[in-house]
C-alpha cells in the first residue's frame, strides 16, 4: 500500500504533529524499558533537522477516558525524551496549551485522557490534526487501533504521512509477508492457540516451515495423540490444531513437533527440570520448554531458511530453568544467515534478555499491531494513510 512519507516532505518552518507510541512499561513511576522512546528518536531528529517544530502525541496504558490519572501521565516520558534528544521537551496538559515553534518539542499529555480518543470522535480527530500543518503517523505499536489520533486525524489532516519508524516496520513485515526470500520459516510460540489461530492459519499459507512453541505446541502435541500431562493445553482447540496439521500436509509444509521436552511439577523458579521424550510426559508433569534434540532439529531446519518471522517464545523463558530452548533457538537465529523479524512483546523480551537483539534483522516495536499484520489484516491507520496518498 503506497503511503506518503515524511522524509519526502519539506518541513522547514512547519508545525508538525507526530503520533508516536510511547506506551512504555512502568514500574513504581519509572520507565522500565525505554525501547519505544529510542525507536522514535530517528523520526524526531529527521523532522527537527528539516526545520520543523514538533507536537508529539501518545497514549500510555489504559486510563479511564476523560479524566487525568497521575499513574498514566506522560511526565516520565517527557523527561526521558528530553534526556535522549538533548532538548527541553515541554509537556502540555491540554490541547489549548500546545505551542509550536521551529526547533522546539512539545509533548501533549496522554491522549487517552481526552474524551473521544478511543471512539475515534471526528471532532477530536479534527482538533488533533489542526495542531499542526502536517500530521505524521509513526506509532506502529498503535497502528492497529482506529482511534482519533491514529486513524481519524490521519483522515482529517491537511497533509498526512507515515513516519520513518512506521515505514521501517511495514517494510520489515513486507519482507516476510509480501515477497519473502525463500525458504520462509515462522516460529509461533506463546501460551494459547486461541489467541494465535488466525495468525497460524494465515501464515501457514505463506511459509515453507512453521514451528509452533510454548503452550501452542502442547495443544498440537495433544492433537497428534500425545499425552501432555498437566501442561497448559487447550482441548477445545485440538480440532483446530488437527486441521492446521492436515492443511500443512496437503500444502507440503514442514510443521515439526517437539521430539523431547523439559518438564517439571509446576511453573516456578528453581524447579527440578527433567528432559523427556515428547511421548513420555507423566500425568503430574508440565511441559515448560523444548529439549536439546528438538532445538537441534529446529536449528537444522532454520539453517536452510532465508527469512524467519518469530512471534512468541518456545518455552517459559521468564522462569529459570525453562529458558534454555528459547535462548538456544535465539542464538541459532542470531548466528544464521536468514533475515529474522522478531515481533510480539515476549519474543522481543527474550532476545533482549539474551543480549541478541542487535543480531536480528528487525525487532518490531509492535505487539498487537504485529500480530494483526501477521494475521493478514490491514491496519486501520495504514489504510487511512494509503487513502490519503
Ligand atoms: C501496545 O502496547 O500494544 C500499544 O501501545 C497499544 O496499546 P493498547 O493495547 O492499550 O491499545
Amino acid at each position: 500500500m503506497p503511503v506518503k512519507k515524511m522524509q519526502d516532505l519539506d518541513l522547514a518552518g512547519k508545525s508538525v504533529v507526530i503520533r508516536e507510541d510511547f506506551n512504555v512499561p512502568m514500574k513504581g513511576g519509572k520507565i522500565s524499558n525505554d525501547k519505544r522512546i529510542r525507536a522514535a528518536l530517528p523520526t524526531l531528529r529527521v523532522a527537527l533537522e528539516k526545520g520543523a517544530g514538533l507536537v508529539l502525541l501518545s497514549h500510555l496504558g489504559r486510563p479511564t477516558e476523560g479524566q487525568y490519572e497521575e499513574e498514566f501521565s506522560l511526565k516520565p516520558v517527557a523527561a526521558r525524551l528530553s534526556e535522549l534528544l538533548g532538548l527541553p521537551v515541554k509537556l502540555a496538559d491540554t490541547l489549548e496549551d500546545v505551542r509550536v515553534l521551529p526547533g522546539q518539542v512539545t509533548l501533549l499529555e496522554n491522549i487517552r485522557f481526552l474524551k473521544g480518543e478511543k471512539k475515534n470522535d471526528p471532532d477530536l480527530a479534527a482538533r488533533l490534526a489542526a495542531l499542526g500543518e502536517v500530521y505524521v503517523m509513526d506509532a506502529f505499536g498503535a497502528a492497529h487501533r482506529a482511534h482519533a489520533s491514529t486513524e481519524g486525524a490521519v483522515r482529517a489532516a491537511a497533509l498526512a504521512c507515515a513516519g520513518p519508524l512506521l515505514q521501517a516496520e511495514l517494510d520489515a513485515f513486507a519482507k516476510v509477508l509480501d515477497n519473502p526470500a525463500r525458504p520462509l520459516a515462522a516460529i509461533i510460540g506463546g501460551s494459547k492457540v486461541s489467541t494465535k489461530l488466525a495468525l497460524l492459519e494465515n501464515l501457514l499459507e505463506k511459509v515453507d516451515m512453521l514451528i509452533v512453541g510454548g503452550g501452542i505446541a502442547n495443544t498440537f502435541l495433544a492433537a497428534a495423540g500425545y499425552s501432555v500431562g498437566a501442561s497448559l493445553c487447550e482441548p477445545d482447540l485440538i480440532p483446530a490444531a488437527q486441521k492446521i496439521m492436515e492443511r500443512a500436509r496437503s500444502l507440503n509444509r514442514l510443521l515439526p513437533l517437539p521430539v523431547d521436552v523439559v518438564t517439571a511439577a509446576e511453573l516456578a523458579p528453581g524447579q527440578q527440570a527433567v528432559t523427556r521424550a515428547a511421548d513420555a510426559v507423566p500425568q503430574n508433569q508440565m511441559i515448560l520448554d523444548v529439549g536439546a534434540q528438538t532445538v537441534a532439529m529446529y536449528a537444522d531446519m532454520l539453517r536452510t531458511a532465508a527469512t524467519v518471522v518469530w512471534n512468541g517464545p518456545v518455552g517459559a523463558f521468564e522462569t529459570e530453568p525453562f529458558g534454555e530452548g528459547t535462548q538456544s533457538l535465539a542464538r541459532h537465529l542470531a548466528e544464521g544467515k536468514a533475515f529474522v523479524v522478531v515481533g510480539g512483546g515476549d519474543s522481543v523480551a527474550a532476545v533482549e534478555k539474551y543480549g541478541l537483539a542487535d543480531k536480528m534483522g528487525y525487532i518490531s516495536t509492535g505487539g498487537g499491531a504485529s500480530l494483526e499484520l501477521l494475521e493478514g489484516k490491514i491496519l486501520p491507520s495504514v489504510a487511512a494513510l494509503a487513502d490519503r496518498a
